[in-house]
């Protein structure tokens, strides 16, 4: 079996190799026990579908949705369906919601302002099944960390949230996660 950083490297292979790393490295201890389940995952932010494509690769009995506000990056193929629309539009997310149903995993790779992933997460997080992933923390300039820690422990409190959190950041790979994490 292919691991993720294979898969990703022939999904993008247009991508420097110093680019593979940060979540590649970072999720599969995570998602290579899951890797066979069945679930519903959806990534903001699909470009030319590099990273759809290689989830669909990797989840191989897995749904793999899309989100993108650029039209030009809208495509179907087996397993990949991309809705287009602005990661902020709450109405939008619902309407990809009711689509889909509730993800197992949400991976926000979408527009990277703070306010975007700020609203985008207050949005999605309680319907992530799984894991809520912020990749590219690095260009917020921390805005969004001290914003999301608040919310995910009022999250918490109220358990109006999934099982776990992630947030990368490129270049360190730094994470958040709680402790003894099993999705
Ligand atoms: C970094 S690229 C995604 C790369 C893709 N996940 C991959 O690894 O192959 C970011 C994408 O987010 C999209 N985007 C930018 N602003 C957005 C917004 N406000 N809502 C939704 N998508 C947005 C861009 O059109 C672009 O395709």
């Amino acid at each position: 079996m292919k691991s993720l950083v294979e898969i990703v490297r022939k999904n993008k292979p247009s991508s420097k190799p110093r680019r593979y790393p940060y979540y590649t490295e970072v999720y599969p201890q995570y998602f290579d026990p899951i890797r066979m389940d069945e679930m519903v995952i959806l990534e903001i932010g699909v470009a030319m579908g590099g990273s759809l494509r290689a989830y669909r690769d990797y989840f191989s009995n897995s749904k793999i949705y899309g989100i993108d506000s650029d039209p030009a990056t809208e495509f179907s193929e087996e397993r990949i369906e991309v809705f287009i629309g602005h990661q902020s539009d709450t109405d939008f997310l619902d309407s990809v919601l009711e689509d889909i149903g509730d993800p197992d995993i949400i991976i926000d790779d979408g527009s990277h302002r703070w306010v975007d992933q700020f609203r985008t997460l207050i949005h999605l997080f309680q319907h992530a099944k799984r894991l809520y992933s912020v990749e590219d923390l690095q260009k917020d300039k921390f805005k969004l960390l001290p914003k999301i820690s608040d919310f995910v422990a009022q999250a918490e409190a109220t358990h109006l949230h999934p099982k776990s959190v992630m947030f990368i950041k490129e270049q360190t790979c730094e994470y958040l996660l709680p402790e003894g994490l099993d999705l």
